[in-house]
């Protein structure tokens, strides 16, 4: 029987070769299969002679059992080759620099809104708020200014379809809300959004506004230009900054006055403010004779432009990381 050993060799040989699970199945199947090689030699036995046939089914078993074992390494190895490629294909290299992870920063007009409210809060100033789609009512009507009054011209309002709402063109209107649910003595500061239909290197459509109202008994002109001088000092840190108070008018003030600071060769406005009108606290029914205050409506985006010396108010709300990344 030399052809049983000749037919292990060239099948262990075509084993060690194939490097693919498939293939190595089909080769299995030309030896080991119904119709394989080995399995020939199983049913040619019946035609020995009786002596011979238990000794030669014992070879040929142990043949079977080579086989059986040779196909199995290589399966194993096969499979191993592949993890490997795949490990290779794969490959994180642990010892690149990382990516790190982006340091956040705040905006440059939140840093000012943040001061703004800090120095209020350390002369009693608490904080109130208000929504940003408004009513005619409290935007303009309760502010003294009743419908076809010239003085709405001077906002251009963005409007909501509903024909009732408004966007607030400023944050005159908490001023309002705050007053009908409380009483004097108050002493308020108003952060918020506010929109108008307005857009160059100084106005922008959204833009930021910081409302103060202070009521009480014995509140006068002279309290207003020393609170509002007295922080415009402490917010930039100088004591000879120029400050000019410009006589003006608002509906909801009088005497009225826009506050302007030196900006390049000339001024820049950067609130308006002035004495509660007596019609005001009356929609809100607190007595004008025994209660009075200022009230006045900063802008802290172009208080942001003075104090970091950028010419263009638009750059904050383009949202360049360029631009921003230079304030943290
Ligand atoms: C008002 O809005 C008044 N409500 C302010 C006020 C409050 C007066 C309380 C009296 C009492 P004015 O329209 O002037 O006023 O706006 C106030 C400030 O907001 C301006 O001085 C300016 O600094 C800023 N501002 C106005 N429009 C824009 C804009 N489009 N972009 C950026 N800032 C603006």
């Amino acid at each position: 029987m030399e052809k049983l050993e000749t037919v292990v060799q060239e099948a262990l040989k075509l084993f060690a070769r194939i490097d693919d699970a498939a293939q190595l199945e089909q080769a299995k199947a030309r030896y080991l299969g119904k119709a394989g090689a080995l399995t020939g030699l199983l049913k040619s036995l019946g035609k020995l002679p009786a002596t011979e046939r238990p000794s030669m089914g014992a070879r040929i078993n142990a043949a079977k059992e080579r086989l059986e074992a040779a196909l199995a390494a290589q399966r194993e190895k096969i499979q191993s080759r592949r993890l490997e490629t795949q490990l290779a294909q794969e490959a994180l290299d642990v010892t690149l620099a990382g990516r790190g992870a982006g340091v956040g920063g705040l905006h440059p007009v939140t840093r000012t809104m943040q001061r703004i409210e800090a120095l209020f809060h350390s002369i009693g100033f608490e904080v109130a708020d208000g929504p940003e789609i408004e009513t005619d009512y409290y935007n303009f009507t309760a502010l003294n200014q009743p419908e076809n009054h010239p003085a709405r011209s001077m906002h251009d309002t963005f409007y909501v379809d509903d024909g009732k709402h408004l966007l607030r063109t400023h944050t005159s209107p908490i001023q309002i809300r705050y007053m009908e649910t409380h009483r004097p003595p108050i002493k308020i500061i108003a952060p918020g959004r506010v929109y108008r239909v307005d857009s160059d290197a100084t106005h922008s459509p959204m833009f930021h506004q910081i409302e103060g109202l202070w009521i009480d008994e014995h509140i006068s002109l002279a309290d207003l230009k020393g609170v509002v001088a007295d922080f415009l000092r402490r917010f930039f840190e100088r004591d000879d900054l120029k400050v000019r108070f410009r006589p003006s008018f608002f509906p909801f003030t009088e005497p009225s006055a826009e506050i302007d600071m030196s900006f390049g060769d000339g001024w820049l406005e950067i609130g308006g403010c002035g004495m509660v009108h007596p019609n005001v606290l009356k929609n809100v029914n607190i007595d004008s004779e025994k209660h009075q205050g200022f009230a006045f409506g900063l802008g802290p985006d172009r208080l942001t432009m003075l104090r970091y010396g950028v010419n263009d108010l638009r750059l904050f709300f383009e949202n360049d990381l360029r631009f921003l990344k230079q304030f943290n």
